[in-house]
C-alpha cells in the first residue's frame, strides 16, 4: 500500500540552492516567509477560486492565458513593484500556472538586477515542468519564450489541493509532460501510466503525489547534471521541436503539441535508432488514455520553415530527441530531410 508523508527536499544547483515542499498546503508558506516582504502574483482565475487566500496579503493581478507572456506584462508590473515600494528584500511569490511562474520567475530575476522569488504551481503542468528547472521567460511575438532567464527559485510549494478547480483540459496537458517523462526516463512509469487514467490519480491523492514528486525528480536530476542544457537537458526536449512548430502555427495547448510532437519522434526514432513500430501505436494509445489528440491537421510545409528558421543557412542538421525503447532517449543530429518526410508520413496518415 502506498504510504506518503511530506518531505522537504533542498537540492543544490549551480545557480542556486531550492527548497522542494512536496505534500504541503499554501498557507505553510507564512511558517517562513514574513508577510511584509512578500508580494503574490497570481492570475485572474486563480484569484477568484482562491480569494480568501490571498486576503490581506499584496497581490499583482495578470490576465490568465499565454497573452500575459509578453514584455509589456513585465514593465507594468515593474511599476506597480516601485508604487509598491519593494525593494531588494521583497520575495515575489507566483501562485499559478505555468505562465505565471514564467513571468514571476523572469521579473525577480531583473527587477533591482534580481530579488528572491517562489512558487506555487496551481496546474498539473506547472507542477510537473513549468515551476522546476529554472529557466523562466516571456514570449517576443511569435517566439516563445525568446527573452529568459536561468535562475533558480528559493523554494516551490506543492499543495495538490489547488488541482481540486483545473479543468479537464489541463489535467490532459499536465499529463502530456508526465508521459514526456515517463518515454524518455522511466519505463516502470510507462508501463504504469498504461495501467492508469487520469480518474485513478485524481481518486487518489498519494498516487498522485508521488507521480508528481517522481517526475519533478527526474527533471531535477538532468537540471543538476546540466543546468545550461548543454547535454543530457535538451532530452527534455523529447517531442517539443515538432510542438513548438505547431504551436506557433496554430492555436493549440502545449500539452496537446507536445504529444504529437512525441509521435513525430517516436515515427523518427522508428527508422533512426531502431525502435520497435508498436511503440508509437502504443504512445498514441497512451495519448488517447489521458485525452490527448493523436491526430491533428497541420501544413508540414509551413511547418518545416518555422523548423529551419532559427538555423544558419547552410546548417543542415537539426538536433533532435528520439527514443531507443520506452524509458531511454538519446539527442541526435538529422539531416532536415528526415524531419520534413517524417512530419509528410504524420500528415499522410491524418
Ligand atoms: N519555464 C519552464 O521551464 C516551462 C516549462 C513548461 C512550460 N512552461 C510554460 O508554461 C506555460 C503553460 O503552463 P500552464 O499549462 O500551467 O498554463 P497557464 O498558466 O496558462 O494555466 C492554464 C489555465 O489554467 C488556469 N488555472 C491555473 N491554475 C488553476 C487552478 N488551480 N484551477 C483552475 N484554473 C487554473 C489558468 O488561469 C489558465 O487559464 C507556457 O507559457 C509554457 O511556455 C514553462
Ligand atoms: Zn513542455
Amino acid at each position: 500500500m502506498a504510504f506518503y508523508y511530506r518531505m522537504d527536499k533542498l537540492l543544490t544547483f549551480p545557480s542556486g540552492l531550492v527548497k522542494y515542499m512536496f505534500q504541503s498546503s499554501f498557507e505553510q508558506i507564512w511558517e517562513t516567509l514574513d508577510k511584509n516582504h512578500v508580494i503574490l502574483i497570481t492570475d485572474e482565475n486563480i484569484f477568484r477560486y482562491y480569494k480568501p487566500l490571498f486576503k490581506d496579503h499584496k497581490t499583482l493581478l495578470v490576465n490568465p492565458g499565454e497573452g500575459a507572456k509578453e514584455i509589456s506584462t513585465i514593465e507594468r508590473l515593474s511599476k506597480e513593484l516601485v508604487s509598491l515600494e519593494a525593494t531588494r528584500k521583497t520575495i515575489l511569490v507566483g501562485v499559478g500556472g505555468g505562465v505565471i511562474t514564467d513571468i514571476t520567475g523572469f521579473l525577480a530575476s531583473v527587477y533591482m538586477r534580481g530579488i528572491s522569488f517562489g512558487f506555487v504551481p496551481t496546474t498539473l503542468l506547472g507542477m510537473v515542468d513549468a515551476a522546476a528547472g529554472g529557466k523562466n521567460g516571456v514570449n517576443l511575438g511569435f517566439n516563445k519564450n525568446m527573452l529568459g532567464t536561468i535562475n533558480q527559485p528559493d523554494f516551490i510549494l506543492y499543495d495538490t489541493s489547488f488541482l481540486s478547480t483545473l479543468s479537464d483540459d489541463e489535467w490532459s496537458n499536465g499529463f502530456a509532460e508526465i508521459i514526456k517523462y515517463a518515454c524518455i526516463f522511466d519505463e516502470a512509469l510507462y508501463n504504469e501510466l498504461h495501467k492508469n487514467s487520469i480518474t485513478t490519480y485524481k481518486n487518489d491523492g498519494d498516487a498522485l503525489a508521488m507521480l508528481i514528486e517522481r517526475c519533478v525528480d527526474w527533471k531535477n536530476k538532468t537540471v543538476m547534471e546540466d543546468e545550461h542544457e548543454k547535454g543530457v537537458r535538451k532530452l527534455l526536449n523529447f517531442g517539443h521541436t515538432a510542438a513548438h512548430a505547431i504551436e506557433q502555427l496554430y492555436e493549440i495547448p502545449h500539452g496537446k503539441a507536445v504529444g504529437i510532437g512525441m509521435i513525430i519522434a517516436s515515427m523518427i526514432s522508428v527508422s533512426v535508432t531502431g525502435l520497435e513500430k508498436s511503440i508509437t501505436e502504443d504512445i498514441k494509445r497512451l495519448l488517447s488514455l489521458y485525452h490527448l489528440p493523436v491526430k491533428f491537421k497541420f501544413d508540414p510545409k509551413r511547418a518545416m520553415e518555422l523548423l529551419r528558421m532559427d538555423k544558419k543557412r547552410n546548417e543542415q542538421l537539426m538536433d533532435y530527441i528520439l527514443l531507443d525503447k520506452p524509458g531511454k532517449a538519446t539527442v541526435h543530429s538529422l539531416p532536415f530531410e528526415v524531419i520534413e518526410n517524417a512530419l509528410n508520413a504524420y500528415e499522410s496518415e491524418n
